[in-house]
């Protein structure tokens, strides 16, 4: 073998150990073995061209790059093994985990005040017999106004107090739903009586202030059928408030208006709070009573408007804010704390 081709092999070893030398992890060490000793690595080809050679040539020169091939493999076997005692090496550098730190404990989450509240009070009424019934949240302005009594002119259909979603003609007006009562009109449309159902649901109008919000959550009763009278409807809403509450709380009813009942009244409970006797109180504002539902006798033309027969049917309804009751019963001095979804918050109630 010549001599030049003998120092030309000598450089391509000692260019092997540079490159394996160089190598600074696993994937440029795989394309320095590739290169040299892959299926066209340089001394992979330089194997097979010995058979061109003449036959004397063949035998040193193969030996001699076969000796190549050998320590190049060892090189490479050499930098794997350095690159593992690297990885190693700062493996164990890195700070190791403090066992002994306490654990750190997964928050558990629960249902919103108001979904609480919510579901009490449906579970009350179911308790006392009643159906649970829904309603669109985007509804018909005939639902919400009209069928219930309201006169054409009456300021709670402004576009300044409600959300109309679409001012299409009279018949056709969708709005948010600004109370519950529309699920009154549609039992009554697609159930002959008798009818005993409470609806739960988010209702909406344009206001904003420390006790009122655009969205929030009302709980609708309707009660038909032949004979019912108006001290079944406070028998009902006692039961309910002494269940909720606790029995005894004292309750007083207030004649009101409503275009859907007549006679139509509010009901107070006692002020859970100063229980009357304290006239700085800020809940009830020193009255010694809280509004909590209006209430009344269905309007026989409200019956007329849904078809059933006013001369043979009477009933009850009643309406309360869900958010009113979950303000009091949590003690929530603003209605924003309930729908701003502040965790500080919603854990302390
Ligand atoms: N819908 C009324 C409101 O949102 C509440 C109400 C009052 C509902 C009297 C009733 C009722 O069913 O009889 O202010």
């Amino acid at each position: 073998m010549s001599d030049s081709l003998s120092d030309a092999l000598a450089a391509l070893e000692a260019e092997v150990r540079a490159a394996c030398a160089a190598a600074r992890d696993d994937n440029e060490l795989r394309q320095t073995a590739a290169r040299y000793l892959g299926v066209s690595g340089t001394l992979t080809r330089l194997l097979k061209r010995i058979p061109e050679l003449p036959g004397p040539e063949r035998k040193p020169f193969g030996q001699r790059v076969n000796a190549a091939k050998v320590a190049a493999e060892a090189c490479v076997a050499q930098a794997h093994a350095r690159l593992r005692a690297e990885a190693r090496e700062r493996e164990l550098a890195r700070p190791a985990a403090d066992v002994t730190l306490p654990g750190r404990r997964r928050k558990v989450g629960r249902r919103h005040p108001i979904q609480r509240v919510l579901e009490e009070v449906v579970d009350t009424f179911v308790g006392l017999g009643f159906d649970v019934a829904e309603g669109p949240e985007a509804e018909l302005s005939v639902n919400n106004f009209d069928r219930l009594g309201f006169p054409a002119d009456h300021p709670a259909m402004d576009m300044h107090d409600s959300f109309f979603v679409a001012d299409l003609d009279a018949a056709a007006r969708v709005l948010l739903r600004t109370h519950t009562s529309t699920v009154q009109v549609r039992e009554m449309l697609s159930h002959p009586p008798p009818v005993r159902v409470v609806a739960p649901g988010a209702v909406y109008r344009r206001d904003d202030d420390v006790t009122h919000s655009p969205m929030f959550f009302q709980l609708e009763g309707l009660l038909v059928d032949e004979g019912v009278t108006l001290s079944q409807l406070r028998g009902v809403l006692e039961a309910f408030l002494g269940r909720l509450l606790g029995e005894g709380v004292k309750t007083r009813f207030r004649a009101s208006y409503f275009p859907f009942v007549e006679p139509g009244a509010e009901l107070d409970v006692g002020c859970l709070l100063c229980r009357g006797e304290d006239a700085s109180c800020r809940v009830c504002k020193g009255t010694g009573w809280l509004e909590i539902l209006g209430c009344g006798m269905v309007d026989p033309v409200v019956f007329s408007n849904v078809g059933y027969d006013p001369e043979r049917y009477t009933g009850f309804a009643f309406g309360m804010g869900i958010d009113r009751l979950a303000m009091l019963r949590y003690r929530v001095p603003d209605i924003r704390l309930l729908y701003e979804n502040d965790p500080r918050f919603l854990a302390s109630v």
